[in-house]
């Protein structure tokens, strides 16, 4: 059995409560379900993220991903949590296999915090995408990172 990865409760309560106040500048009008997330950087920096829709469906992205691209676009790459809600303040939102995959490529060992009623529950993102497709694969071929 995985232990649950160690997370401080105070840091997991305090970005949980920082994804749901990001959750109210969600732009999913089409899907209406809205989703917060809240990114702690190994540097002590929060980057929130939404999910932003368009009525071109595909073209949205998740919260998860908004918050991991803002974080890039500012020099930072090194991640230690990620907290997301979905519509409901208390009830596990699970990333999408392509949020896992954005997630992995940054940091695999971060935590993610979901809502669990009324405590919270944490995973390590390398526990939810056993296979991921790694750097390694690309041995070979174009330039690895
Ligand atoms: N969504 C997220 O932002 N994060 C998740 O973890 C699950 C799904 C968004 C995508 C879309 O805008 C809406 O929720 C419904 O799928």
């Amino acid at each position: 059995m995985e232990r649950t990865p160690a997370l401080d409760p105070e840091t997991a309560r305090s970005l949980l409560d920082l994804a749901r106040k990001a959750r109210v500048n969600a732009y999913a009008p089409y899907s209406e379900f809205p989703v917060g997330a809240a990114l702690l950087a190994k540097d002590g920096r929060v980057f929130t993220g939404v999910n932003v829709e368009n009525v071109s469906y595909g073209l949205g992205s998740c919260a998860e991903r908004v918050a991991i691209f803002r974080a890039v676009a500012e020099g930072v790459r090194e991640f230690d949590a990620i907290a997301v809600v979905g519509p409901e303040d208390n009830v596990s939102c699970s990333p999408c296999g392509a949020c896992r995959q954005v997630m992995h490529e940054f940091a695999p060992e971060m935590i993610l915090v979901t809502p669990d009623g009324d405590g919270w529950k944490a995973d390590r993102i390398i526990d939810l995408l056993p296979g991921a497709f790694v750097p390694a694969r690309l041995a070979g071929y174009g330039r690895t990172v």
